[in-house]
């Protein structure tokens, strides 16, 4: 299996690199490339010392899949490049989101929306993946009919100035900075820019690709990102109501069921899903779960993923892994 990771330098893709090797891609041949500026810089991957190439180098070389983490710009470019080689393309940024005919995988949700055919697939904006992995089995049983989201979101999700930023302040050294304000004992409801009607990217991100991942362009959704003072890992207070009344006890049992969800939910024993606590971890954690008494058919839920595992790394190799297992490659 050849694989090419572009973006292998940055911080979703030294995920990627570890992410890999655990599950079994350690012999792959990888290409890891990146932006000119590091072809010919060295990086460990599964034990082994491997060069950066150029993108260019890397398209040349054909390889079965290309991983995408490096930005849309670089995406727009390239992905079509790769897939006009007979490359399949797992991209990480939004580039492709939002195009009809590229399918947006989670891959325990809809990988059987990648037909033989699709050269690049789209993974998913790192909160919406991990909210619509504990939707999914309650929306197949009781329809979902409006969320109402607010996150609170981790520095990692903006990137390494975002950390270095954080860290700076704690350390009161100065540092370029990432966001318009001090992000440590602080949260700044702003994440990605600000558009037309008040929200943000990245709260429409929110409403877009739910809708596109659960089918369903009915689900009404509206959504607060916040930013907060944590190194990794994204939180999310979700409120759903359904179409149809549901039993708790079975919202947990879907749950407790549902691939790549745990079910971390004992308040009498302060048990409840935190970001400190899922670092490394592949899966989503749901707590908290509790009827809302102000409407009918409604549900809380607090919702922890490491949003560079689950929320990019894991969610683009696992649905790598699933197109080799369906395409047998
Ligand atoms: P480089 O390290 O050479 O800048 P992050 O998400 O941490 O900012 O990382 C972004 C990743 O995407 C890095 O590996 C970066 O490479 C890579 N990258 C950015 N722009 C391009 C580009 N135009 N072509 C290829 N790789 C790019």
């Amino acid at each position: 299996m050849k694989i090419a990771l572009v973006g292998a330098t940055g911080l979703v893709g030294s995920v990627m690199l570890k992410v890999l090797e655990e599950r079994g891609f350690a012999k792959c041949e990888l290409l890891p490339a990146a932006s000119q500026r590091s072809v010919g810089k060295e990086i460990l991957f599964a034990g082994r010392t491997l060069k950066v190439l150029s993108v260019e180098q890397a398209i040349e070389a054909a390889p079965d899949f290309a991983i995408f983490s490096a930005g849309s710009a670089a995406s727009l470019t390239y992905a079509p490049q790769f897939a006009a080689k007979g490359t399949t393309v797992i991209d990480n940024s939004s580039a492709w989101r939002n195009y009809e005919h590229i399918p947006l995988v989670v891959p325990e949700i809809n990988i059987d929306s990648v037909r033989a055919t699709d050269r690049i697939i789209a993974n998913p904006n790192c909160s919406t993946i991990q909210m619509v992995l504990a939707l999914a089995p309650l929306h197949w049983k009781y329809k979902i009919k409006r969320l109402v989201i607010s996150t609170y979101q981790a520095v990692t999700g903006t990137g390494m100035k975002a950390v270095n930023q954080l860290m700076s302040e704690r350390a009161g050294e100065e540092c370029d900075k990432a966001y318009p304000y001090e992000i440590d004992l602080n949260v700044l409801p702003h994440g990605g820019t600000f558009e037309e009607s008040g929200y943000t990217t990245e709260e429409l991100k929110l409403v877009n690709e739910t809708r596109k991942i659960l089918s369903d362009k009915n689900i009404m959704v509206t959504a607060t990102v916040a930013r907060v003072p944590v190194i990794g890992g994204h939180s999310e207070s979700i409120n759903v109501e359904f179409y149809n009344d549901y039993d708790i006890e079975d919202v947990r049992h879907l749950l407790q069921k549902m691939p790549g969800i745990k079910l971390y939910d004992d308040p009498e024993e302060n048990k409840y899903p935190m970001p400190r606590y899922v670092q490394n971890k592949d899966e989503v954690w749901v707590g908290r779960l509790r009827r809302d008494e102000s409407q009918p058919n409604s549900l809380n839920m607090w919702v922890v993923a490491d949003n560079l595992r689950k929320g990019a790394a894991t969610n683009a190799i696992q649905i790598m892994q699933k197109l080799i297992d369906i395409w047998h490659l």
